[in-house]
């Protein structure tokens, strides 16, 4: 690309005229399982540990995110939109983090106010990108039968 055009687009991007790319992560590159999972920790860490929606999905989600979330619109602006508002206040403890066969998964324990789950979110791999997420929340009552619910 000309540096022109370059800057051209990276003006749109900022200024939310052109959806932003996904950065760090390629589709067009195959990646071995080995690649995926490097990429898919790296995405964990920024998403669970350092609660920075805006740059997990700008390094690991291109536009084409499809997303299962019953209370979601696939889209990558759509989950920014809806996430980054309260993400960085919440409390996240990661319980697992794994990927492989083009998959990746997290399972996760949420607390807000009012608010405490446990969380598991699939999701698929092109490349070194997440494109495809499926979802499942637990409600932790904390009067729970098993005294090992949940994790
Ligand atoms: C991965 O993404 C590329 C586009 O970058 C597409 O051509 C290809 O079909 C995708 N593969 C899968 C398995 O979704
Ligand atoms: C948990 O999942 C259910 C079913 O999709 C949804 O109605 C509910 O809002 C979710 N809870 C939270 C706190 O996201």
């Amino acid at each position: 690309m000309r540096a022109s055009s370059f800057a051209l687009s990276l003006i749109l991007a900022t200024s939310g005229i052109l959806p932003t790319l996904a950065a760090v992560c390629s589709t067009t590159t195959p990646a071995t399982e080995q690649q995926q999972s490097v990429a898919f920790k790296a995405f964990a860490d920024i998403f669970l540990v350092q609660k920075n929606i805006q740059k997990a999905f700008d390094d690991y989600i291109p536009d084409t995110y499809i997303n299962h979330n019953p209370t979601a619109q696939s889209g990558r602006a759509n989950a920014i939109n809806a996430l980054k508002p309260f993400w960085s206040g919440i409390s996240i403890t990661p319980a697992a983090v794994f990927s492989g066969g083009g998959f990746g998964l997290l399972h996760y324990r949420v607390k807000m106010s009012g608010t405490d789950m446990a969380v598991m979110d699939r999701y698929r791999l092109n490349g070194t990108c997440i494109v495809e997420h499926w979802d499942v929340n637990q409600s932790i009552t904390g009067r729970e039968a098993n005294p090992i619910a949940f994790f």
